[in-house]
């Protein structure tokens, strides 16, 4: 399973998250990567742990005044980037963009979408995962995989009728290892969470209990 922690703009310590990450990620089978804000990429790339961003422009080299430039990310030390979060959303033609700026950069992609419609669009970009989110549980503490079981079978549907290679992730609400543990009964190769690790006491103990039954 991948375990993609995105860390939003939360008051967390990215270094002390991304640390945990990492060292976390050392004890298991799982995938552990962590996103933080841009401005933090680099240094949190230095820890050593596998490092995203939560956002890449559609845009190449020039006059973008304000955006997010796919190379200058990956030079940072990102390996891969999320596109359309929930709360980032973009235009189709955009998201499309911002997936080719991102395979020019050679990011991994991870695009987000809201219920398995979507799912299905934006497998059809070509992305390497898409991820189903429902908004609505976004921030809760109620997991998707219990709440709104339906959304994440139908997304693998979807997603599968569109492009066999593209992999599901899914996310919101997010918290504990069972959560990780349903979504994966559920057809869902990974998940996408913040608040759960970002806003835990503790991030290391949240992470290692997010992934004690993988
Ligand atoms: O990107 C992850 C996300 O939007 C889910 O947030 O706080 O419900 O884990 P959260």
């Amino acid at each position: 399973m991948f375990v993609l922690v995105n860390l939003k703009t939360y008051p967390c310590d990215p270094l002390e998250v991304a640390r945990a990450v990492r060292d976390v990620n050392d004890t298991t089978d799982a995938r552990l990567a962590v996103a933080p804000q841009a401005a933090h990429l680099e240094r949190v790339a230095e820890t050593g742990v596998e490092t995203w961003a939560q956002h890449v422009d559609p845009i190449d080299y020039g006059s973008n005044t304000g955006h997010t430039l796919a190379e200058t990310v990956a030079e940072s030390g990102a390996v891969g980037t999320l596109i359309n979060h929930s709360e980032q959303r973009l235009k189709l033609a955009d998201i499309d963009g911002s997936v080719r700026a991102a395979e020019r950069a050679d990011l991994e992609t991870v695009v987000c979408a809201n219920n398995p419609a979507q799912i299905g669009a934006a497998a059809a970009l070509g992305p390497d995962a898409v991820a189903v989110e429902p908004p609505e549980l976004i921030g809760t503490g109620t997991p998707v995989s219990q709440a709104d079981p339906d959304v994440v079978e139908d997304a693998v549907a979807a997603a599968a009728s569109v492009d066999d290679d593209v992999s599901v992730l899914c996310g919101a609400g997010i918290s504990t290892g069972d959560d990780v543990v349903a979504a994966g009964d559920l057809g869902s190769e990974g998940v996408l969470l913040a608040s759960g690790v970002a806003k835990a006491d503790d991030p290391e103990a949240a992470l290692e209990d997010l992934v004690e039954p993988l």
